[in-house]
Formats: structure tokens, C-alpha cells, sequence
């Protein structure tokens, strides 16, 4: 009995000692990372209609996935809250990687302006360029500076901003500025 019982240990022993010398296959994801390239617009108003559409990785064995939502194969997700969100992406052999984002909440008049100013401002104020003191990438830069903008764009005073002999605003376009001052100048308005 007693003897049994080692002879049962041992084959045990010699069981469990052979199956770990089994050949783990090299993991795939090793080396697997991602630089994530996407564009986003931000959630106007109240509407939650933020997008992300992702350039990179894209291609028919790539999935995405918001947070912790479903994988899906389109590279975009729309009706996007205000918020920090995060991305996986996942190749066929499941490997994933992640990348953060935020979108940001813009009120409807802002938005609006954030569009002007990008159709009138480039190249002289817009990705990276800084004329006279003054870029205009990122919204902070856009508020702080809410007077000149109105001065230069909509009142032309001293002179015309665009650069002339660069078209000057138009009307419609003018007005947007003018609301958004009015409504408080805020990236909320
Ligand atoms: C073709 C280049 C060019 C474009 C386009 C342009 N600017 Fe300028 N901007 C300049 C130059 C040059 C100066 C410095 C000379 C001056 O102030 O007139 C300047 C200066 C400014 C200043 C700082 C001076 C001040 O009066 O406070 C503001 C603000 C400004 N621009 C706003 C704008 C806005 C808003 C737009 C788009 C609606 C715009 N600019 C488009 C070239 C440009």
C-alpha cells in the first residue's frame, strides 16, 4: 500500500515534471505596439456628437474598442460624450494595444468660430506658425486672445486681418465672431 502510493506520487511527479517541459510557443505579441493616428471632433452643445476615426492600424484583421465596449471592424465611433476615453486596438492574433484621448466640449457659437479661424488663419497663425505673438492652434490660445481676433477680423482696426491682400472675412463669417464675443467669448458659448 505503502508502496503503492509512492509509485503513484512519483508517476504523479514524472507527469506533472514532463508536461512543463512542453515548448511554450514564442508570444506573438511581443514587439506589437502601435503609434494610434486618428482624428477626432469634439461633442458640441449638448448634443454628445463627438467622432474618432482612426487612421492607424486600419485593415480587414483590425478591431477597435471604446473603454470597455464591444470590438467592432469600423475605425470610427460617432455620438462621442465629453470625456477621457480609451482606445484598444486588436490585430488577428490578438494582440492589442491602447491609446488615450479626450473629447472636449465646445459650445455651438465657439465652434463655429474654431472653424473660421481655421479656414482664414493659416499658414501665418495655425500649426505651429506664430505671427506676430500669435498661434492659434489650441483653444486656450484661441480665448485668450478673443479682443484681437474680434479687432483684427471683424472691426479691421487697425488694418485687415487675413493679411490683406488675403479676402478679408466675410459677412457671415464676421457675425459668427461677433456672437460668440457676445455670448461671453467662452469655450462653452
Ligand atoms: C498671410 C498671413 C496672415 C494671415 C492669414 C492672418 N494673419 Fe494675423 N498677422 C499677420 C501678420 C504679418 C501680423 C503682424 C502685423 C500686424 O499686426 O498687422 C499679424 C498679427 C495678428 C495679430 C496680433 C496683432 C494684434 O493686433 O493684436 C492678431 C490678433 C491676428 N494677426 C489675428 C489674425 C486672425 C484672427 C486671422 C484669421 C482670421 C489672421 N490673423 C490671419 C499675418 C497673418
Amino acid at each position: 500500500m505503502k508502496y503503492k502510493l509512492l509509485y503513484f506520487i512519483s508517476s504523479l511527479w514524472l507527469l506533472v515534471s514532463c508536461g512543463s517541459k512542453d515548448v511554450t510557443p514564442p508570444d506573438p505579441c511581443i514587439g506589437v505596439n502601435y503609434n494610434v493616428e486618428y482624428f477626432k471632433t469634439e461633442a458640441i452643445g449638448v448634443s454628445n456628437n463627438g467622432t474618432i476615426t482612426i487612421n492607424f492600424p486600419v485593415g480587414d484583421t483590425i478591431s477597435y474598442q471604446l473603454n470597455n465596449g464591444a470590438f467592432q471592424s469600423e475605425n470610427f465611433f460617432t455620438n462621442l460624450a465629453p470625456g477621457n476615453y480609451v482606445l484598444t486596438v486588436k490585430n488577428s492574433k490578438g494582440c492589442t494595444d491602447t491609446a488615450q484621448f479626450t473629447i472636449l466640449n465646445y459650445g455651438p457659437k465657439y465652434a463655429l468660430v474654431k472653424q473660421v479661424i481655421k479656414g482664414y488663419c493659416g499658414p501665418c497663425h495655425l500649426n505651429g506658425a506664430v505671427t506676430a505673438g500669435k498661434n492659434f492652434d489650441s483653444d486656450a490660445n484661441i480665448i485668450a486672445s478673443w479682443d484681437r481676433i474680434k479687432a483684427r477680423a471683424v472691426d479691421n482696426i487697425p488694418t485687415q486681418m487675413p493679411l490683406a491682400p488675403n479676402a478679408p472675412l466675410t459677412p457671415v463669417d464676421k457675425q459668427k465672431i461677433t456672437d460668440w464675443v457676445n455670448a461671453g467669448h467662452r469655450q462653452s458659448d
